[in-house]
């Protein structure tokens, strides 16, 4: 059965809109933020999955709206930006929608290409072009949920390419923005145990184990850690940080022990 939403209208909250709110990186976000107490403006294009979420977290979904949107698609934007302004004061985006198609450049056609440029770069745009008139009168945030992909070749080309556009696009908002208050910074997580990898651990049950070698800190990240990561950027401990791309990897973008005991021939790595 689907939820009841619950009237948010009319309140003066500070409203989160978060896209990818049905996938696990989302709803983490969504829990911290509501936690941090804002009211939630869960984006997704996956309803179903959007309504089983909000019935399975009975205090997310009290103050949570659900949103059915395709963040791809320019009119359904414009039709979540309507929706969200009706909740409160929308004072923080967080783009977290994203998703790979083809793992290499050989096996990449240009529809692929333009497939994870649309949703990984072009709809943070969109979706931030809609709600930047709310973030100036609100003085808001703006947070892009990058990706180690960004910075590091670790396959899915388009998705890499967008990503490292979506830190830049992160930047240009920073400097052009700025002098109205509005604040914009990125996250880079490296792998995190989510939905998104749920055909390759079927596949391959072993596969965090054999990745958390690859991480100075052995582990993996958590949603929880990008969470964090988003309530501290969103904070007002974080007013002078603007521009900024946080990385949140487990020390990945920083380098790798196997490499440094290679090219220093020292075994302290
Ligand atoms: N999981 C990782 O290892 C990892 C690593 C680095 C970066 N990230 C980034 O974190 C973010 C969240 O990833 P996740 O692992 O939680 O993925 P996920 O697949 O669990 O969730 C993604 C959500 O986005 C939604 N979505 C996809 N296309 C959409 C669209 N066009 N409009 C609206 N919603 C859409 C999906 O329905 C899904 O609910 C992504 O931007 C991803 O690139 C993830």
């Amino acid at each position: 059965m689907m939820p009841a939403s619950p009237d948010l209208s009319g309140t003066d909250k500070k409203v989160a809109l978060v896209t990818g709110m049905a996938g696990d990186i989302g709803l983490a976000i969504a829990r911290r933020l509501a936690a941090d107490g804002y009211q939630i403006a869960g984006v997704d294009k996956d309803q179903e999955r959007l309504h089983t979420v909000l019935a399975e977290n009975s205090d997310l979904r009290a103050v949570t709206r659900p949103l059915c949107c395709d963040v791809t698609r320019p009119a359904d934007v414009e039709r979540m930006a309507v929706a969200a302004r009706k909740i409160g004061a929308v004072c923080l985006l967080v783009n977290n929608a994203g998703a790979v198609t083809s793992p290499s450049l050989q096996s990449t056609s240009f529809a692929d290409f333009a497939q994870d440029t649309d949703l990984n770069l072009n709809a943070p745009f969109n979706c931030f072009c809609a709600l930047s008139g709310d973030l100036i009168a609100n003085r808001g945030n703006v947070i892009n949920i990058a990706s180690a992909n960004a910075t590091g070749v670790y396959g899915h080309p388009g998705y890499s390419a967008a990503k490292a556009g979506l830190i830049h696009l992160t930047r240009l908002i920073a400097v052009e923005y700025g002098k109205f208050g509005v604040r914009a910074n990125a996250v880079s997580p490296g792998t995190v145990q989510t939905n998104a990898w749920a055909r390759r651990a079927r596949n391959e049950p072993e596969i965090f184990e054999r990745l958390k070698q690859r991480f100075p800190l052995q582990r993996i990240v958590t949603t929880t850690d990008i969470a964090n990561a988003v309530s501290f950027l969103a904070s007002d401990a974080a007013a002078a940080i603007t521009g900024a791309c946080l990385d949140v990897d487990c020390g990945l973008s920083a380098g790798r022990a196997e490499e440094a005991r290679a090219f220093s021939r020292s075994d302290d790595y």
